[in-house]
């Protein structure tokens, strides 16, 4: 074997190999998983995952690179301690339990899956519950700010319409300036709908529940909001 002959073989399996280990085989292995139809301890049927995110708001969340400063993924502990923070899986106290890695299943029915690459701020791998409040997050979209001090979030402000104040004004009005106030647009309201259906931490079903494997139809979308553009 000549020596380029040798050097092309070489360059082909060094890379090559992890493409086919890391990329190709994942990608066929996780194309074909769906929603797992279990019964629980009761006898009741129900579903993992348990829910679906809102994914008009999910574009929102694209097109404004919410992406380039959170995450949305729970390392498993080998690689990091998210799982002991508090208030970053499904109960908000002091938990019995660590919160649970994230899982492949989780980003069901999701185009992308928004992993992220570093955290500026918080994972919101589960923000619908820890912060419930549809206010609180125009409110911090708006002007982040006005809720920390210390933020270090940008605005949204261009999510949010100006109009001149109408009677005793808007209810959902996040801002007023002389005869005019600030609501949230279409899209600011599809973002926050979306951030509230962030709840990967529903439970996994233990093997020894699990009684009809793969579920050939997706899930219901029990808790898709009903319209929130
Ligand atoms: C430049 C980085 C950056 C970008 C871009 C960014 N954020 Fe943030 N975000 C932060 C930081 C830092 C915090 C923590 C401080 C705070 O609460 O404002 C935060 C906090 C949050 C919180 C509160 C989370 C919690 O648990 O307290 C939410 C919700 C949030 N961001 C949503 C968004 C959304 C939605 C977008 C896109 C429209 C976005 N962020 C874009 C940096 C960013």
């Amino acid at each position: 074997m000549n020596s380029l002959r040798r050097f092309t073989l070489g360059l082909a399996i060094t890379f090559g190999l992890p493409w086919l280990v890391l990329v190709v085989v994942p990608t066929f292995k996780h194309a074909s998983i769906g929603a797992m139809v279990y019964e629980d301890a009761d006898g009741n049927q129900k579903y993992f995952p348990e829910s679906t995110v809102f994914t008009n708001g999910q574009l929102v969340y694209q097109a404004e690179g919410c992406v380039t400063c959170h995450t949305q993924m729970i390392r498993p502990m080998y690689a990091g301690f998210d799982g002991q923070r508090k208030g970053w899986g499904k109960d908000q106290e002091k938990r019995p339990s660590l919160t649970r890695p994230s899982e492949a299943r989780d980003y069901l029915r999701e185009s992308y899956a928004y992993l992220g690459v570093q955290r500026n701020g918080p994972d919101l791998s589960n923000v619908g519950y820890r912060i419930a409040d549809e206010k609180w997050h125009h409110a911090h979209l708006y002007d982040p700010r006005a809720v920390h001090a210390w933020s270090t979030m940008p605005s949204f402000r261009h999510l949010y319409r100006k109009q001149e104040i109408q009677g005793a004004g808007s209810e959902d009005a996040v801002a007023t300036k002389g005869r005019y106030e600030y609501v949230p647009s279409p899209r600011a309201r599809a973002l926050v709908q979306y951030l509230l259906s962030l709840k990967k931490d529903s439970d996994v079903p233990s093997s020894r529940s699990t009684t009809a494997g793969e579920a050939s139809s997706p899930a219901p979308a029990a808790s898709q909001p009903a319209d929130g553009a």
